[in-house]
């Protein structure tokens, strides 16, 4: 201990164990008990679903990967507060109920967009991976129709939804994937020109056929994936349309308020930029 503390220079070795951004999400398991797993990098996931059916479980399950994976910067959005409010020290930047601060946020991101796409193209780079040496920078939004409809004026709303497309638009290949969940699942929320810019879509139970093929992609109702046949008693169950082109029923996995706690603490302390030998 004496020896570790007396070498100022010594690399910075993070105690414990950690997870990369890389590596597959573990999101729950399938109807055959499979486990399902996501590789985030590079899409976009959108979530959608009536209130109280699992999205912010969801969220929470991908929130907690990306936390442990120190080479992984985190963007919160969370207009309710207490959804995603317990990661708040692993992030760069948490927003709250502010529509200022929602857009002053969403503008930086689109900066470090710009900043990026610029070094690409001087590199000759066509997308970001692990080789680059860029941390990936994900945004996680728990009801983005909070900004885009509801929180602040119409000024405030079409400058968010005006930054928040182009973060979904732009953002996958430069290292910066979005996550985005709504209850809201309806077209004028989640108009089409949207939707498809999430490769990745999970549907949570909805209350009509109409919001699951709004969420899914238009067509997947006739041919018999619908998420409002999920019960209502059956929480955290989804629809999720990923690699494999055709939805798959999913049980998503779940955290309790203790655990997140739990991990979101070890999650903080492997992250804190200067480690031990500089907390003296
Ligand atoms: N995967 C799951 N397994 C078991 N229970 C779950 C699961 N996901 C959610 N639940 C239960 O459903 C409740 C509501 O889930 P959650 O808060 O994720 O819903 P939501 O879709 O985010 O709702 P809202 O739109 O109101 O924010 C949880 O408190 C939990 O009791
Ligand atoms: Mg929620």
């Amino acid at each position: 201990m004496t020896a570790l503390l007396a070498d100022k220079e010594a690399p910075a070795v993070p105690v414990g164990s950690t997870l990369s951004i890389y590596d597959p999400i573990f999101l729950g398991i399938d109807e055959f008990g499979a486990h399902v797993n996501l590789e985030l990098m590079g899409r976009n996931i959108l979530v959608g679903g009536e209130p109280g059916g699992g999205k912010s479980g969801f969220l929470n399950a991908i929130t907690a990967h990306a936390a442990l994976s120190t080479d992984c910067r985190l963007v919160l959005f969370d207009g309710k507060l207490v959804e995603l409010g317990q990661w708040e020290d692993c992030a760069d930047e948490f927003v709250g109920f502010d529509p200022e601060r929602a857009i002053r946020v969403m503008a930086r991101l689109s900066a470090l967009m710009n900043n990026r796409y610029t070094w690409m193209h001087a590199k000759g780079i066509r997308k970001l991976d692990w080789t680059h040496g860029l941390d990936p920078v994900l945004t996680v939004i728990d009801e983005f129709a909070l900004y885009t409809a509801t929180y602040g004026d119409k000024k405030t709303q079409e400058q968010f939804t005006a930054l928040f497309r182009d973060l979904v638009a732009r953002g996958r290949a430069c290292g910066m994937p979005v996550v985005a969940a709504t209850q809201r699942p309806s077209s004028d929320i989640v108009p089409t020109s949207l939707r498809d810019l999430f490769a990745y879509r999970c549907a949570f139970r909805c209350t009509t056929v109409g919001s699951s093929d709004v969420v899914l992609g238009h067509g997947w109702v006739s041919r018999g994936y619908s998420a409002a046949d999920i019960l209502p008693t059956n929480q955290g169950e989804a629809l999720l349309l990923s690699e494999g082109g055709t939805p798959r029923s999913i049980k998503g996995s779940f955290l309790t308020d203790a655990q997140i706690k739990s991990i979101a603490d070890y999650a903080a302390w492997i992250r804190r930029p200067n480690r031990l030998e500089n907390q003296r």
